[in-house]
């Protein structure tokens, strides 16, 4: 299992070019699903979770094929044929987001077998509000041996009214409500950037939905979508991430090819804790050079703070002056970076869904665990400020939602490096 090993103390200086978004990727790979005619993808990051997302569809008969040199980042998927729809325990529980063929598939193939997800590092993640609005729509649903299996002729339009707001889910539906019979109506739907682009990916394949990106969104079913080619947007995460990578190092860094549209909580958050940032159309830029001051901070879907910045946020606030309570409303259990943080010389006392971090406390380098893949971020945020030499093991986690990330860091003078073991382990299940 590879290392990454960190020597902290080194202000980050220069431009760093944000990737595609991982989370606009995967609906969009899955979406090449409804059609028998190649999509062509292109901004797609070479992250772990996006292979197990080709390996998946190639499973089930699609036709996968990557470009090479200067077009990597392109993906063409043609899922002419598809042989056996079904998702195996051995994908899914490696990344959950794999549900999000559940939909595809059915309205596609009349059928699908999908491996329920389980339990996960950071809460128990169910998928009841998938199988619900699916059951809306008319498929009926089984469950045995783990499997989810739904079965339908056509599905039929409905009126879905989410009872919690769920992202993979409003994707899961969206999608399979292009091909059903009549006018699907999603209320209480997630407004992430990343649904609103799903959404203009199907529109180009023929789809017609309206309202993608707020609550209310309106799909009018076609019998048969086409293939298109499709941008997918930039990662906000990534972007997030390296904004406060700069932040706290003390540096000054650019971070281009982002959106800063889509990035609103988290500069507005930046700023009531002290760190200057400037912003185009394209890259905003950071300058770490003041005093941090504590701020609260709670996550909430989007437009709100995501939870998916939430442990990064954490990394910051312990060299922030005073106390920070930060409040993770989406998951259940997405504290466990802070005992790491902890044993790094950071001062946080957990109380059930609320952290109090009290700051500014010097951070020393320690081997430390990335429990998931946000978890992992912040470690390494940590580690770029701590005195002496830092080994996070489990990068795995990072390497799943993360494009090259020493390479990007190291380019802008952080000093890391990576190593891998002699004798590697199999990677044990991760998901977040
Ligand atoms: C997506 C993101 C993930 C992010 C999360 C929240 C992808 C691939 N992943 O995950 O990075 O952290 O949104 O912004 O886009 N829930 C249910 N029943 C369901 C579905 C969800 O109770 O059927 C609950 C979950 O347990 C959680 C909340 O709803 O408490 C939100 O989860 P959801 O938005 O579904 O997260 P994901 O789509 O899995």
């Amino acid at each position: 299992m590879d290392k990454l090993i960190i020597r902290g103390g080194e202000p980050l200086l220069g431009t760093v070019h944000i990737s595609g978004a991982k989370n606009a990727a995967l609906p969009c790979m899955a979406a090449a699903l409804l059609t028998d005619e190649p999509v062509i993808l292109e901004n797609i990051p070479q992250v772990r979770d996006i292979q197990t997302t080709r390996n998946l569809l190639a499973a089930m008969g699609a036709e996968v094929e990557l470009g090479y040199g200067r077009a990597h980042h392109r993906t063409t998927i043609h899922c002419k044929n598809l042989a056996s729809p079904e998702a195996s325990y051995e994908l899914v529980k490696t990344m959950r987001a794999s549900t999000l063929v559940l939909g595809p598939l059915v309205a596609r193939c009349g059928r699908a077998r999908v491996s329920l997800p389980g339990g996960c590092a950071i809460g128990s993640r169910p998928i009841d509000l998938h199988i619900k609005g699916l059951e809306q729509l008319g498929a009926k649903i089984t469950q045995d041996h783990g499997y989810v299996e739904a079965t339908a002729d056509r599905l039929k339009g409905a009126e879905i009214v989410f009872d919690k707001i769920t992202v993979t889910g409003t994707e899961d539906l969206l999608m399979a409500a292009t091909l059903a019979e009549g006018e699907t109506i999603l209320q209480n739907a997630a407004r992430e950037p990343e649904v609103a682009d799903l959404a203009a990916l199907l529109n180009k394949m023929g789809a017609k939905i309206e309202g993608a990106g707020t609550a209310t969104i309106r799909i009018k079913g076609v019998s048969k979508l086409k293939g298109a080619k499709h941008r997918v947007i930039p990662d906000r995460i990534e972007a997030g991430t390296f904004l406060i990578a700069g932040a706290m190092t003390g540096g000054d860094l650019n971070i281009a090819g982002c959106d800063p549209a889509h990035l609103g909580a988290i500069l507005g958050k930046l700023k009531e804790v002290g760190v200057k940032t400037k912003s185009t159309a394209d890259s905003v830029r950071v300058m770490g050079d003041n005093p941090f001051i504590a701020a609260d901070m709670s996550t909430e879907e989007y437009p709100g703070f995501p939870t998916d910045m939430q442990a990064q946020f954490m990394a910051l606030a312990t060299q922030a002056e005073g106390a920070s309570v930060i409040t993770e409303n989406i998951f259940e259990n997405r504290f466990m970076h802070a005992q790491e943080l902890v044993r790094m010389g950071a001062n946080i006392k957990i109380e059930g869904r609320r952290a109090v971090v009290r700051g500014k406390t010097p951070l020393s380098a320690a081997a430390v665990l990335a429990s998931d893949l946000r978890a992992s971020a912040s470690l390494v945020l940590a580690a770029l400020v701590a005195d002496g030499e830092t080994i996070i093991d489990r990068v795995y986690h990072i390497d799943r939602g993360y494009e090259n990330i020493e390479e990007k860091l190291r380019a802008v003078g952080a000093q890391i490096k990576r190593i891998g073991e002699m004798f590697p382990k199999k990677a044990a299940p991760a998901r977040a």
